[in-house]
């Protein structure tokens, strides 16, 4: 029998289980230390290393090891992403370990292939970059052992753990992972499917993370698990050989520094266009005296949703991989460009998108997946870290004898360019498959500064959905002085140019989307924008939200 969630936490005991878990009705605030997670083990194992005398780093990587066994979705070992480290002095770096295109990919091999092939299966997956990316932050940054990092999630995946109502749910979704052998036999009980509250034993998974923790990042890209991923390529004519593995490096970058209305905004550089889009739209919103029309107005929609339009107009032109494009940073970020762009926006009418590109429209397929956790440590360090398999379950392809998924990353290239992606994104040649390139990214890690300390680390899940949902949090904080439980929860709107929609979860009143449509909007629904963790610091406290779209859990020390 199939039951609603609230039917399954109400009637049976792995729901109640499941309430425990999620930490419902226990505080979220400390002097101690935070971490926020998608997922409530993952979380607590973040928290435990901070209790333990870790510091941010070192819970953050904890943890995403964890999501690699707790949260299939989107943690990972078989991705990518970026961490965001701030320390209490004021330094900053991001680690950026955004997969990169193998050196067979090529725009012609992607354009000869039915365009499905770089979303499901071994022709969608780029070079991952998760396991050296941890490994680069923990040797630079942390304080405690790898190995000791690594045990929680080798004693998840051997022991098992409770399925949670939304795993459960998702995976009886994802029917990509049917097409595999070895995802339907890990992930879907070979068509039995996982029940909530049954035990989730992934003893390929904990043998491959025994070996990371016992031999190293290393070991990923050179050892048993690289050649383990080479042979799941041969069945479908995938890519990556050992020679890209073997190649693959994190790069440490210097953060994307900003101010808005008083407040440092640090965040990511390309290849993610996430940061580039908050500092855009902050600096359009900035002058604006958009906030005067109040929260959650058809004008303060409006107003938003047209500078966000902007930036994707923008994203789509000129912004890629910065080792293959010269993206034009500091003309994309100068205050007289954004100061022409607010003046190009009209208060009364939504400008179309055709008249800002050139591309044409496509319609959002599939849902976006990614993770992102928020760490604060004691001494005022901090680390944002959002990372992917790009799509919910990546590319569906599990790498035989390891027990991980592997993403589809190369769906974040222009594949076609002019042509949507499996979010409906329109992306332009800058962003085309080129091997050993990034594709571009939207993800947004942020750290928000007032009087020199971390006062907000944020970032969200969402594909394109995450520039906006980042940017609303902000926003209610910054110019709506929501305190931040509020300021999450609020409803959140989306435009990314094309489709040339603006796309509003559930919760504005009727009049507002009836004014939006006066404006020429035209208005489309969706579940949720994004799934935001945050730590706000308010008064000493450290104040932790997950987000309630998701079911993770703001784990306190
Ligand atoms: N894979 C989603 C993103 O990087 O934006």
């Amino acid at each position: 029998m199939r039951y609603t969630r609230r039917e399954w936490l109400r009637t049976s005991a792995a729901g109640l289980a499941g309430c425990w878990q999620a930490g419902w009705g226990l505080p979220s605030r400390s002097r101690l230390g935070m971490v926020v997670a998608e997922e409530p083990l993952a979380a607590e194992v973040g928290a435990n290393f901070l209790r333990k005398g870790g510091n941010a780093i070192d819970a953050a990587v904890a943890v995403a090891f964890t999501l690699a066994v707790t949260y299939p979705q989107a943690g990972n070992l078989g991705g990518g992403g970026f961490l965001l480290y701030r320390r209490s002095d004021g330094w900053a770096k991001v680690v950026d370990f955004r997969e990169v295109a193998p050196r067979r990919a090529t725009e012609e091999l992607y354009r000869s292939v039915p365009s499905e092939a770089a979303v499901v299966g071994p022709r969608a997956c780029a070079v991952p970059g998760t396991v050296r990316g941890l490994g680069l932050a923990q040797r630079r940054y942390g304080r405690l052992k790898w190995a000791e990092l690594l045990q929680p999630a080798i004693e998840l995946a051997e022991r098992g753990f409770p399925v949670p109502f939304e795993l459960a749910e998702e995976l009886r979704r994802a029917r990509h992972l049917g097409r595999f052998a070895e995802s339907r036999r890990v992930y879907l009980k070979d068509g039995h499917y996982w029940q909530p509250g049954e035990q989730f034993h992934q003893p390929e998974l904990a043998r491959t993370l025994r070996r990371i923790a016992e031999q190293g990042p290393e070991e990923f890209y050179e050892g048993e698990t690289a050649r383990l991923i080479v042979a799941a390529m041969e069945p479908g004519g995938g890519l990556i050989g050992l020679e890209d593995l073997r190649a693959y490096q994190p790069l440490e970058r210097e953060p994307l520094v900003g101010q808005y209305r008083g407040w440092q905004v640090v965040t990511v550089p390309p290849p993610s266009s996430g940061g580039v889009g908050l500092l855009q739209v902050l600096g359009m919103l900035e002058e604006s005296g958009y906030e005067r029309c109040g929260w959650g107005s058809a004008d303060a929609i409006h107003f938003v949703a047209e500078a966000l339009r902007r930036f994707f107009a923008d994203r789509a032109c000129c912004l890629a991989d910065p080792a293959f494009y010269s993206v034009p940073l500091e003309r994309l970020l100068a205050p007289a460009y954004l100061a022409r762009r607010r003046s190009g926006i009209d208060w009364r009418r939504a400008t179309p998108s055709q008249m800002l590109g050139a591309w044409p429209d496509g319609l959002e397929r599939e849902r976006a997946q990614t993770t992102h956790v928020s760490v604060l440590d004691q001494d005022g360090n901090a680390v944002a870290l959002t990372y992917t398999l790009n799509g919910l379950f990546g590319s569906g392809v599990t790498v035989p004898r390891a027990g991980f998924l592997l993403n589809n990353e190369m769906d974040d290239f222009a594949t076609r360019p002019g042509q949507p992606n499996q979010f409906g994104l329109v992306q332009g040649p800058a962003n085309r498959v080129e091997p050993g390139k990034r594709p571009l990214s939207s993800m947004a890690p942020t750290i928000l500064v007032r009087d020199g300390l971390a006062r907000l680390v944020l970032g969200s899940p969402g594909g394109p959905r995450i520039v906006s949902a980042v940017l609303e949090v902000v926003l209610n904080m910054v110019d709506f002085k929501m305190e931040v439980h509020d300021a999450v929860d609020a409803p959140r709107f989306h435009h990314q140019w094309r489709p040339d929609a603006l796309v509003l979860e559930p919760g504005f009143s009727p009049d507002t989307v009836k004014l939006l449509q006066m404006k020429g909007h035209r208005v489309a629904r969706i579940a949720n924008v994004g799934k935001v963790g945050a730590i706000a610091v308010q008064d000493g406290w450290m104040l932790g939200v997950a987000d309630r779209r998701g079911y993770g859990r703001a784990a306190g020390v």
